[in-house]
């Protein structure tokens, strides 16, 4: 049993060490990383002698805590600007906590009512933001490759239903540009399709889908004999991010009943902001479509949402006969529409943000990262050396300095915890890429990053 008042002890020291950790990550004040390698990390955090001999106090916890965080990553730090996760809000991560505590894996209703319930409204609020309108369906995944993954299974269910019991037809092909995700094309090869069926979509030189070459590329995919089981467009893409035209290709799809998937990972969560809905103009006319909260709607990793136009799409992704689980009216059930058995408390931390800043203050702050990335793609502009290969649509920016190594100029930035970027390649050549992703990073940062950018490049 719980010893509640070692419980509270602990959940108070824990809140302490958190709120301390915030307030200096947002200040800027520790490096946003250190980066230490494991081994050396393995010891300074005494992990053998804890894993083998326990005993850990409220003494020892709070040590260990404190070394715990000032080893990691702090994504509420100005200074970083990597990879496409939130700097968590703080409603999402008490939605974390409370899941951490009573653990309603809620894909059977039974098994946790109210977190099913949230989980159904949130969906329904998503639906509405998508334009699905009322026939919509959806179930929240854990993570956006994952949610990419049930999308692809529901058109495929939906061009050879039978691929289920009979295996997959060897005709089936899925059309995607080259900058499309990763888990999209992976998700191919999961099904049983094979990387073959991948048919290239022709793409500009920032790797936006060409829709001019459109039937030329459905030509070249029906001349080898196949039948398009998918297109993917981006909104927004993960290097760069920049949207495709989600209405032109829309429309190219519904001309020629293709299943029209929307990679809305990353980029959804405008539709939040008036100033950038229009940059998702169009998709209303996917088929089906997916949404990272974890990425622009700050909560922790992960949460993700799959959404499909027609709800008994998603259901008949799945077939599964599982005699302990799957009988009687299942009505409430999710578990019928995830890849997942157990699901973590998923809609919780979407909600508590919904419910703490209102839907107009999540759509505030993808407006203002979105904001922050352009205005560092207009100093960047303004200084000799730095070229920006395209004015940002989103909160990622790709640029170049000077024409040395870029990974090179990252990995000095990286080493003394002075800036986490990332790097990508834009046609060909690798950049140097910024995601905007904490509200601590104001323009100061910028000028700084820019200076740091020029001075380690020498
Ligand atoms: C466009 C896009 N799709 C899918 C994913 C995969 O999401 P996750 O990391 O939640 O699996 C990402 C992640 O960066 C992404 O940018």
């Amino acid at each position: 049993m719980w010893n509640i008042e070692q419980f509270n002890q602990a959940a108070a020291a824990t809140v302490e060490h958190l709120a301390a950790y915030v307030d200096e990550s947002q200040r800027g004040v520790p490096p946003v990383l250190r980066n230490r390698p494991p081994k050396e990390l393995a010891v300074r955090l005494d992990l053998a002698r804890w894993i083998r001999d326990g005993g850990m106090t409220q003494d020892t916890y709070r040590e260990f805590l404190a070394t715990y965080l000032d080893e990691g990553t702090r994504l509420h730090h100005p200074a970083y600007l990597a990879h496409q996760t939130a700097a968590p809000d703080f409603p999402a991560a008490l939605a974390d906590f409370v899941h951490g505590a009573t653990n309603n894996p809620m894909a059977i209703y039974e098994m946790g009512a109210s977190a099913a319930t949230v989980e159904f409204e949130v969906l329904r609020w998503m639906l509405e933001k998508a334009g699905f309108g009322l026939g919509g369906g959806g179930v929240l995944t854990h993570g956006g490759s994952l949610a990419n993954l049930t999308a692809m299974l529901a058109a495929r269910a939906a061009i050879a239903p039978d691929a289920w019991t009979e295996g997959v037809p060897a005709d089936l092909a899925l059309l995607a540009p080259p900058s499309a995700h990763y888990s999209v094309t992976r998700a191919a090869a999961i099904l049983g399709l094979g990387e073959r069926a991948i048919f290239p979509l022709p793409a500009d030189s920032l790797g936006r889908i060409d829709v001019t070459r459109l039937p030329d590329a459905l030509a070249a995919v029906r001349q080898a004999g196949r039948r398009p089981m998918a297109l993917v467009a981006s909104a927004c893409s993960t290097g760069t991010g920049l949207y495709d035209d989600l209405r032109a290709v829309g429309e190219f799809c519904a001309e020629h009943g293709i299943w029209y998937h929307v990679d809305g990972a990353h980029g959804a969560s405008a539709l939040l902001s008036e100033d950038h809905r229009h940059l998702l103009d169009g998709l209303d006319l996917a088929d089906s479509m997916i949404w990272d909260a974890h990425k622009m709607l700050r909560t922790s990793s992960l949460a993700a949402a799959v959404l499909v136009r027609r709800e008994a799409d998603l259901d008949h992704a799945f077939q599964q006969d599982a005699s302990y689980i799957f009988y009687g009216d299942q009505g409430f059930d999710l578990i019928g529409r995830t890849v997942e058995c157990s699901k973590a408390e998923l809609g919780l931390k979407i909600f508590m943000n919904l419910a703490w800043r209102g839907e107009r203050g999540l759509g505030d702050h993808v407006a203002a990262r979105y904001a922050t990335a352009h205005r560092f793609w207009e100093l960047a502009a303004q200084r000799p050396g730095f070229t920006c290969p395209y004015e940002p649509e989103s909160n990622i920016v790709c640029f170049t300095y000077g024409t040395g190594d870029q990974a090179e100029i990252r990995q000095r930035l990286l080493a003394d915890g002075t800036f986490h970027l990332t790097s990508t390649e834009v046609d060909g050549t690798r950049h140097l890429r910024v995601t905007v992703m904490a509200p601590a990073t104001d323009d100061k940062t910028l000028e700084n990053l820019l200076d740091t950018v020029a001075e380690v490049a020498g």
